[in-house]
C-alpha cells in the first residue's frame, strides 16, 4: 500500500490492522506524539469541509508532524497549472498529500505524477477515511465485524460506496436502501459483490425500508452531496420514507446509528435519534482523527523503513522513530 485512493486498495488484513492501530493511537496518544516528527503533509480541498480539515490538521500535530492547508481559493486542481506539475512540485516539499477533489481521476493523477503517498479525503466516488472511521466505530461495539448487519439508508453516494467495499472485504453484511434511481454505482456494487463472495458477506440493494429488520447498525448521509446542484426541495419527498427516526429504530430493532455529517436534522435523520442513546455519531467524528493518523503512520512509517503496512514493526519502533524520509 503506497496510497489510499479507494477502499478496494485495502485487503481484509490491512483494514483490520488500520482499525487496530487507530484504536491504539486513541488509547495512548502520547506514545505516538513524535511519530511524524519532521514530516509535512499537504491537505488540499476543492470542496468545503469541517471534520476532514480539522481532524487531519490536529491529528498530524498530535503525531508531531506539520500540515499545510490549501483551500478552495486555488480553485479546481489543473486550472492554474496541470495536476502533473502540481503533484511534482508538492512532492519536492512534503511527505504526503491528502486531497478532497471533485473527480477521482485527479487523485489518480496526483499519485501517478507525485512521489509521495496520496490519501483520498473524499471524491465523487469514495470516502475511504470516513468508511474506515465508521468501521472503527462499529468495532468499538462489536467484537466480530463479520457478524454485524449494517443498513445504509438514502442516496447511493461516495460514502455508501466506501461502506459497501469495506464491509464486503471485512465480511460485514451491508444492505443499501435507496429510492429507485438513487442506488450506488453499478460497477462499484459489482466489485463489492465479488469481494463479498470471498469474505462471506451478503451485499444487497433494495428500495424497501422493511428489508432491514434484524439489522444492528443504521447509517445515513445527506440526500444531496457536494457538487450536486439538485435543490433539496426537489428530492425531499422522494427520500423522506428513508429517514432514520425513532419509529424506524423501534420497528427494526436497530441498536446503533451512524452519520458521517454534516447532518440535515429532520431530513435524513431526526434530532431525537441523532442526540439519542443509539447515536454513535460524535464518536464516529472523533474516530476520523484516530484512523487517519493510523493511515498516515502506516503510509509514512512504512515508507521510511522500506516496509508497507507493517503495523507491528511500526508500533514497536514508534518510540524511537524520527521520521527520516
Ligand atoms: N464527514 C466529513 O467528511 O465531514 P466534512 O465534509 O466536514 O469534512
Ligand atoms: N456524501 C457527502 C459526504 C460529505 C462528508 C458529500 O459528498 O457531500
Amino acid at each position: 500500500m503506497q496510497h489510499l485512493l479507494k477502499d478496494s486498495d485495502l485487503n481484509k488484513a490491512q483494514i483490520e490492522a488500520l482499525i487496530a492501530l487507530g484504536k491504539a493511537v486513541k488509547a495512548d496518544p502520547k506514545k505516538y506524539s513524535q511519530a511524524l516528527a519532521g514530516k509535512s503533509v499537504v491537505t488540499l480541498f476543492e470542496k468545503p469541509s469541517l471534520r476532514t480539515r480539522v481532524t487531519f490538521d490536529i491529528g498530524i500535530a498530535k503525531l508531531g508532524g506539520h500540515s499545510v492547508y490549501l483551500d478552495q481559493q486555488n480553485g479546481a486542481l489543473g486550472k492554474r497549472e496541470s495536476v502533473k506539475d502540481f503533484a511534482a512540485n508538492l512532492s519536492r516539499w512534503c511527505d504526503a498529500i491528502v486531497a478532497r477533489v471533485f473527480d477521482h481521476q485527479t487523485l489518480v493523477e496526483l499519485a501517478e505524477h507525485g512521489t509521495v503517498p496520496v490519501v483520498n479525503s473524499l471524491c465523487n466516488l469514495y470516502h475511504p477515511c470516513q468508511g474506515l472511521a465508521d468501521f472503527m466505530t462499529i468495532a468499538e461495539h462489536y467484537d466480530d465485524l463479520s457478524k454485524v448487519k449494517l443498513a445504509y439508508l438514502g442516496d447511493g453516494n461516495n460514502v455508501s460506496h466506501s461502506l459497501l467495499l469495506l464491509g464486503a472485504t471485512l465480511g460485514t453484511d451491508v444492505t443499501l436502501i435507496c429510492p429507485k434511481g438513487h442506488g450506488p454505482d453499478t460497477q462499484i456494487f459489482l466489485q463489492a459483490q465479488a469481494l463479498a463472495a470471498k469474505s462471506g458477506a451478503t451485499i444487497h440493494i433494495s428500495d424497501d425500508v422493511a428489508d432491514i429488520e434484524g439489522f444492528n447498525v443504521a447509517y445515513t448521509d445527506t440526500w444531496v452531496s457536494m457538487g450536486d446542484n439538485t435543490p433539496m426541495e426537489q428530492v425531499k419527498d422522494l427520500f423522506m420514507p428513508y429517514q432514520i427516526n425513532q419509529a424506524l429504530l423501534d420497528r427494526t430493532g436497530i441498536q446503533h446509528v451512524l452519520h458521517c455529517q454534516p447532518a440535515h436534522r429532520e431530513l435524513e435523520i431526526t434530532s431525537q435519534v441523532m442526540d439519542g442513546p443509539a447515536s454513535l455519531i460524535m464518536d464516529e467524528a472523533e474516530n476520523r482523527m484516530h484512523i487517519q493518523n493510523a493511515v498516515l503512520l502506516t503510509l509514512l512509517g512504512g515508507k521510511s523503513r522500506g516496509t508497507n503496512l507493517n503495523h507491528d514493526t511500526f508500533i514497536e519502533s514508534s518510540s524511537n522513530h524520527h521520521g527520516e524520509k
